[in-house]
């Protein structure tokens, strides 16, 4: 498993190479230049076959974004490309929107807001007179990026929430109607927006257990051991269950990402993604009050999801025989920041996974079904996201995302709320409708890089001679042959499914091995296609989208969508109409929820739950978990019960 060159090319960034990287960046900026994010350019695909494993030559890149606070400077930022190898800088100015938002700006856009006589004396018209306490929430400016704020000049808007001491929720207090336009570069607010008076709303939303006025009893013991260790084996970034195989990693903007995804099928070790991750999401706020209306954060594009990836604890974030990956990123002046436990693998229990009595004979095969867990989580403001991928013994892969954390809030008047737009959770506190809408890119190679698309509906068989009682139904598969037709949407009353085959490789049956994607009940983006979120976030138009594969595309929304003006990534791409028949095609699945909050989501919103998953079909030539010996005390000696004593799910 372990070749030189590519553990040289494929492994996680080290602290040593970050560091290395930017000072050799620093060399060529301004003293003024602050880092954002960095990540490691993973080997171009032509490259990867080609590459020389015995002499173990390779190129090692990384990318580092940043940018300076120079009034001068109306671009966007730097992009540094940096070939560890040879000590090699290639330098660009970031010509089409900016680089993403940093550690850096957010500090800065606190200290601009808190020390503006403009927002202190609005603050004061509300009562509030002390701001060290003042919790600042700099969002990105978006596509709305106010007038008075010169195009290429980093921007943010400001909102405030009321703490009453440093550690309490100041979501249950948002100074509403007043949003500051900090103009990052200038180092000033350019431009303050006040649509009036909102009193405070009366009561505090502490969620931590000292704050509870009573505590539930405790929950009895469940733990979850391994006598013999875990069933999996880590080397590196490389992980090998059962019979999967593949790399994980965490990249700045698609956060966890799974590499080179294989199957080991007797002695073939069969590719089925060559990687998948989350390309870019959008929230997307329904409501119409001015101080939501123009929010629709591409929280991995703009903010950087990755970079806020949390450091994971054993026994709370996760349960059993745990294995911790670290993950290293970049602070503003180029050191590295490390990030221990990012990423979890375990395995878990996942009930029965097939299972017949027969009648006759009164005996009972039953076999558990388990799965690898490999996840990690998200706190970007107030809300975490958490992504898991799910690895199954009958070849089912899953991605589900969990959402949690703290709603938006609006401070509403008695007797002023406007439930369709923002219900209430608490006493004078409402929460904007919104949606969380991911996008992943699944870059499928189902045993090799020639793959097509069909979408498979179900639909009913008109009455006929053939079907005189109108019962039958049956499966229609379209082959989608272009960028442009390949645009879809869910569709779950024909039972929509997207399956992606490989014409040149047959199962026993003669068919064309394939994996479907199958989508959950999902909704697309729902502003207006004349919104700034459907041109700034494209990708949530259409639920499902193929294109041929590009090297480097990575991101639905580009690579820049930060104060972007949008009409960049997949809706741009696929305007080509290219070819997706029979070569390496990429899928872009967007799916999410549409979130009506609920006055259960308040204080913190129990978890949400969203994803799809990818089933093989026809891939295998039988259930491939047919042969899993069953566990020792599920062996069927003779007769049993079929009621009284059944299995245990
Ligand atoms: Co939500």
């Amino acid at each position: 498993m372990k070749h030189e060159t590519i553990q040289l090319t494929f492994d996680p960034l080290t602290a040593k190479e970050i560091e290395r990287a930017s000072s050799l960046v620093k060399e060529k900026l301004s003293d003024s230049a602050v880092f954002c994010s960095v990540a490691l350019v993973e080997p171009a695909k032509s490259l990867e076959s080609s590459v020389d494993r015995s002499s173990g030559r390779g190129s090692r890149q990384l990318r580092l974004n940043g940018y300076e606070y120079e009034s001068s400077r109306t671009d966007g930022g730097f992009e540094a490309t940096v070939d560890l190898c040879v000590e090699e800088v290639r330098l660009k100015r970031i010509e089409d929107g900016q680089a993403p938002i940093g550690f850096a700006d957010v500090v800065r856009a606190i200290q601009i807001t808190k020390a503006d006589e403009g927002w202190q004396e609005a603050m004061r018209k509300r009562g509030v007179t002390e701001f060290e306490l003042i919790q600042i929430d700099p969002w990105p400016a978006g596509g709305y990026q106010h007038p008075s704020i010169p195009l290429g000049h980093r921007a943010h808007r400001a909102i405030s929430f009321v703490r009453e001491d440093a550690k309490d929720n100041g979501y249950a207090r948002p100074v509403h109607g007043l949003i500051a336009h900090v103009d990052l570069t200038e180092g000033k607010v350019a431009h303050l927006e006040d649509h009036g008076v909102v009193p405070l709303p009366p009561e505090s939303a502490r969620y931590s257990a000292e704050h509870q006025a009573s505590l539930e009893p405790s929950l009895s013991p469940l733990e979850i051991q391994q006598s013999q260790g875990p069933g999996f084996r880590v080397e590196e970034n490389r992980i090998e269950w059962r019979n999967w195989e593949f790399g994980v990693s965490i990249h700045p903007v698609n956060g966890l990402v799974l590499h080179r995804l294989s199957y080991r099928d007797g002695d073939r070790l069969r590719p089925i993604l060559h990687r998948a991750a989350l390309s870019d999401m959008v929230v997307p706020y329904g409501d119409t009050d001015p101080m939501h209306v123009w929010k629709h954060v591409l929280d991995a594009g703009e903010a950087s999801l990755g970079n806020c990836v949390n450091s994971l604890k054993l026994g709370c974030d996760c349960v059993g025989e745990i294995f911790y990956l670290d993950h290293y990123a970049i602070k503003p002046d180029g050191s590295a920041r490390t990030i221990e436990r990012a990423i979890c693998v375990h395995e878990e229990d996942y009930g029965i996974l097939w299972k017949h009595h027969d009648g006759l004979s009164r005996t009972t095969e039953v076999r558990r079904s388990r799965r690898l867990v490999v996840s990690s989580f998200y706190t970007v403001g107030n809300y975490e996201y958490g992504f898991y991928w799910y690895l199954y013994l009958d070849g089912t892969i899953e991605m589900e995302v969990k959402l949690t954390g703290i709603v938006g809030v609006s401070a509403v008047n008695e007797g002023s709320e406007r439930p369709e737009f923002a219900p209430l959770v608490a006493p004078n506190v409402a929460s904007p409708i919104h949606q969380h809408l991911f996008c992943f890119r699944l870059d499928f190679e189902v045993d090799g890089p020639t793959n097509r698309v069909y979408e498979v509906n179900v639909e009913a068989e008109p009455i006929s001679d053939e079907n005189p009682d109108g019962t039958a139904f049956r499966a229609n598969p379209t082959l989608l042959e272009s960028e442009v037709q390949a645009r879809r949407q869910v569709n779950a009353s024909s039972s929509r499914v997207w399956k992606v085959v490989n014409p040149n490789s047959l199962n026993r049956l003669g068919k064309p091995v394939g994996y479907k994607l199958v989508p959950s009940a999902t909704a697309a983006s729902l502003a207006t296609k004349q919104s700034k979120v459907a041109q700034r976030a494209g990708f949530a138009q259409y639920n499902f989208w193929a294109t041929p594969f590009d090297e480097g595309r990575l991101c639905a929304a580009g690579d820049y969508p930060n104060l972007h003006p949008g009409g960049d990534g997949l809706a741009r791409w696929t305007e080509q109409d290219r070819s997706i028949v029979d070569q390496d095609i990429v899928v872009w699945h967007t799916f999410g929820s549409t979130h009506l909050p609920r006055p259960e989501d308040w204080p913190v919103m129990p978890v949400e739950y969203c994803g799809f998953t990818l089933k093989p079909d026809g891939f295998f030539d039988r259930n491939p978990s047919i042969n899993l010996p069953p566990q020792d005390h599920c062996i069927d000696i003779g007769a049993d019960e079929p009621s009284s004593k059944a299995n245990d799910s």
